[in-house]
């Protein structure tokens, strides 16, 4: 079957945080575009991973990126053996066969590039492929949904106004310091102590968003420096090479982090 190596065959791991996971099978349901919008590591990719396992849909992703075409989602003629064979894109499968695409990062991709979705995502739930001259019926299990950091935007690359409003959305953010730690705890395998305090850490480095950090410590981060621990990395400089290194160049930001992290674990 077409898109079989898109299936997920076990049930991801994902901890609910509010009614996202209703929410979401209730747009599904609806087949309506929706749009996950959070900080970066904070679950997003994960919980669609969960939900295309719950509604036993294939899971079509696209990374997007500035050089990104058209035809990079819809397809295009290459040459074969045979003569030039048409090619459908990760879009136009998703749309054929009836997968949840998801285009991760939408922003980066050219607002000429953003377009296409347009079509799909009205009442029409059409696929125009110019260059084969063929209009594809969107699939009835189709459901396209995107991802969108909300802190990351300039004037020059942000959604039209034309896309964003074509789109439901579900918020995501870090959950609860227990939420949280019940998750850094079963993706890091450390033990539920372990995790709690580098979520206290995380809080720290939170309140330093906006005074040197961009971004404050994500649930990704904390399990990266969960694994860590757990493989007998020393805490302290698990979270040195999990957290404070990583997230800023800037020697003075980096130091009030250090000094933050050994208190806390001191
Ligand atoms: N609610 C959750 N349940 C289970 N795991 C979670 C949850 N939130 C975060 N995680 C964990 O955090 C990791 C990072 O999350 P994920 O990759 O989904 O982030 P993201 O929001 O897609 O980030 P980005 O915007 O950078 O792509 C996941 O691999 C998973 O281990
Ligand atoms: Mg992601």
């Amino acid at each position: 079957m077409a898109l079989d190596a898109h299936r997920i065959p076990e049930e991801p791991y994902y901890r609910p945080v509010a009614g996202e996971v209703a929410l979401f099978e209730a747009a599904y349901a609806a087949r309506m575009p929706m749009m996950l919008k959070g900080p970066t590591g904070c679950g997003k990719t994960r919980f669609i991973e969960h939900m295309a396992w719950r509604l036993g849909r294939p899971l079509v992703t696209v990374a997007c990126h500035e050089d990104m075409t058209a035809s990079d989602l819809v397809g295009r003629f290459l040459l074969d053996p045979g003569g030039t064979v048409w090619h459908d894109g990760p879009l136009t499968q998703a749309v054929r066969h009836g997968a949840i695409c998801y285009l991760d990062e939408i922003v980066e991709a050219r607002q000429d590039t953003t377009v296409v979705i347009h079509p799909l995502t009205d009442a029409r739930r059409i696929l125009p492929l110019e260059k084969r001259n063929e209009l594809v019926q969107a699939h009835p299990d189709f459901q396209l949904v995107i991802s969108y950091n909300p802190g990351y935007q300039s004037v020059l690359k942000d959604l039209k106004e034309s896309t964003k409003q074509r789109f439901a959305a579900i918020e995501f953010g870090y959950p609860d310091a227990a939420v949280e730690a019940e998750i850094v705890a079963h993706e890091s395998g450390v033990a539920a102590g372990t995790a709690a305090l580098l979520v206290r850490i995380a809080a720290s480095s939170r309140n330093l968003k906006g005074h040197g950090l961009q971004e404050g410590v994500s649930t990704r981060m904390l399990i990266h420096a969960g694994r860590l621990a757990a493989q007998g990395i020393a805490l302290e400089t698990a979270c040195r090479i999990a957290l404070v290194l990583p997230i800023t160049d800037d020697a003075d930001v980096r130091d009030a982090f250090s000094a933050a992290v050994s208190a806390a674990i001191a």
